[in-house]
């Protein structure tokens, strides 16, 4: 892996933080296969959505987005612009989302993946996900692209997670 920029700071994006949103919504278009639309990017600022934003010298480089429920999350989303991919910004990130999420007491995490994605799935696994099932045709064909089988994956025990860890 290519080594960690130093200038790296992470902290969630409120309603405040409108100003991001057509730096949101290019890592959106860059990073994913069918991207959100700017409504979708637009209320993951607002609750009930909790987003968390990554910065390399200041300037957004990539974020999450997570729905807390009562004792659980689910990761919406998580991307980091192209040219930053394989710093470990990544790692930091879903760190940060899942710290987020447990000061909210979710101790446990829900998310659907490409079955193609096979990077994500080696960050997840990395960081405890187990997978748990298959969803036929979740990802809907959009952009010329065919449909996509999702894998689900969860995170039994966030604590544990983060206490695994560094930084
Ligand atoms: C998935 C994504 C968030 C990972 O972020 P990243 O900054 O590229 O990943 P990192 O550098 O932090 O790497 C973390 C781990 O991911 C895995 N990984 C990263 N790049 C990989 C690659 N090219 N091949 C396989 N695994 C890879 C490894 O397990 C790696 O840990 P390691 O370096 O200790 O082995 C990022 O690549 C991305 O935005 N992809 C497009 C959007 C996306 O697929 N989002 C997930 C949707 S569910």
């Amino acid at each position: 892996m290519k080594s960690i920029p130093k200038n790296v700071s992470l902290r969630v994006l409120t309603a405040e933080d409108l100003n991001l949103l057509d730096d949101v919504e290019l890592i959106e278009r860059q990073s994913q296969k069918n991207p959100w639309n700017a409504q979708s990017c637009r209320e993951c600022f607002d609750e009930p959505y909790l987003m968390v934003g990554l910065f390399v010298a200041e300037k957004l480089q990539g974020f999450s987005v997570i729905y807390n429920t009562a004792y659980s999350t689910d990761l919406l989303t998580i991307g980091i612009s192209p040219v930053w991919q394989g710093y470990g910004l990544g790692a930091r990130l879903l760190k940060k989302t899942l710290q987020e999420a447990l000061n909210c007491r979710a101790n446990e995490c829900f998310l659907e993946v490409r079955v193609s994605n096979e990077r994500a799935q080696k960050l997840y696994e990395k960081y405890g996900f187990a997978k748990t099932g298959i969803r036929k045709g979740y990802y809907r064909g959009e952009n010329g692209n065919p449909p996509e089988d999702a894998i689900t994956m969860h995170l039994a025990d966030i604590t544990k997670t983060l206490l695994g860890t560094t930084d």
